[in-house]
């Protein structure tokens, strides 16, 4: 079975060619970072308009790197949702079409799933886990029994922890997205400077809040003695201290209540360096197994949505060519 994949949820358009045997065989990325770092985010027509654009060109340089021809893809799927309505609509009307030309099988596929199941790529199965989905977009756990088998047990009440690094960011005159660059800022800084509220550490749930953390910067930063690169670089690293300790914490807590040996995180934020450090440090002391994927695949990309679509082909789970996008999708 040979897969093509699509990704066109926000700002990177993304294919990649799956075999159920051999694996991944090709995964391109053309980010729009660059065009949208003049607006200072994300926008939604721009973004749309770059997928139009690039999508073509992105798919025939995964086939060209896979060494697969059109004609050999036994199945195609994109991102239905959640993500922009402009966005999404790009990649899953070629999809469907590419489908229905090839008469061959057309899934469509959730992104928080695609992101969630990523620290599985390189191995075998999926197996129970606890799931931290910690992106732009998304911050959730999730208790995985199996492929499909998922409960939700907490998320975020406003905003996503990258959202977070990236306001916060936006604060500081940074530039989008901030996420890396703080956590690049932050490897010089001292994180015990300024002391910023860990939220809902002790609320007895796993639900999280970033909101009054991002509040908390705005407050402190008319009153810094100086924008020196030291003051800078520990604000950096006291915020991305701040959020890492309440993701670590949770995610630890989440598995211990559900009973899970293995934990998963994925998601754009999980690129992030101290978080890779604490979080591995937390697992190792609790007995648990951390399973992260490559900062390459654990950002947007369209491998991970076709390792869901090989999942859902070996089942016979396909989608209907009238499937619509869904921009506010839930995992569960
Ligand atoms: O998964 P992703 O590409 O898109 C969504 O589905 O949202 O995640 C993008 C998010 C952005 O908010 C970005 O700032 C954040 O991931 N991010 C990071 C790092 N790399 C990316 N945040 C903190 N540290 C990083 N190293
Ligand atoms: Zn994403």
């Amino acid at each position: 079975m040979m897969v093509l994949a699509l990704e066109s949820s926000c700002d990177e358009t993304a294919a990649a060619v799956l075999c159920a045997k051999r694996g991944l065989l090709a995964s391109e990325i053309a980010s729009q970072i660059a065009v949208h770092r003049a607006y200072g985010g994300v926008v939604p027509e721009v973004a749309s308009r770059q997928h139009l654009t690039h999508l073509r060109e992105v798919i025939d340089t995964a086939l060209g790197r896979a060494g697969v021809r059109l004609e050999e893809i036994d199945a195609v799927a994109a991102t239905a949702g959640p993500g922009l309505a402009t966005s999404l609509m790009i990649g899953l009307s070629a999809a469907k079409g590419l489908a229905l030309g090839l008469g061959k099988p057309f899934l469509a596929i959730n992104h928080i799933e695609g992101h969630m199941l990523s620290p599985f790529f390189n191995g075998h199965a999926i197996e129970p886990a606890v799931g931290l989905v910690v992106s732009g977009g998304h911050t959730l756990l999730v208790e995985i029994d199996g492929f499909g088998e998922y409960r939700l047990l907490g998320q975020t009440r406003d905003d996503a922890a990258g959202e977070a690094f990236d306001k916060v960011g936006k604060l500081m005159g940074l530039p989008y997205p901030a996420g890396p660059v703080i956590d690049q800022l932050s490897r010089h800084g001292d994180p015990c400077r300024f002391d910023f509220p860990r939220s809902m550490l002790g609320s007895g749930d796993f639900a999280f809040s970033f909101s009054g953390l991002k509040t908390a910067v705005r407050y402190l930063l008319p009153k810094l003695p100086d924008r020196s690169e030291e003051t800078i670089a520990d604000l950096c690293a006291s915020f991305q201290e701040a959020v890492v300790d309440v993701l670590v914490s949770k995610t630890l807590g989440a598995a211990r209540a559900a009973g899970k040996k293995i934990v998963a995180v994925s998601g754009g934020v999980s690129c992030n360096s101290r978080l890779r450090v604490k979080m591995a440090a937390a697992c190792r002391e609790a007995g648990l197994e951390l399973r992260i994927a490559d900062p390459g695949f654990s950002t947007d990309n369209a491998a991970m949505i076709g390792f869901v679509a090989l999942h859902r082909l070996e089942r016979n789970l396909l989608s209907v060519l009238t499937a619509d996008i869904e921009p506010n999708l839930r995992l569960v």
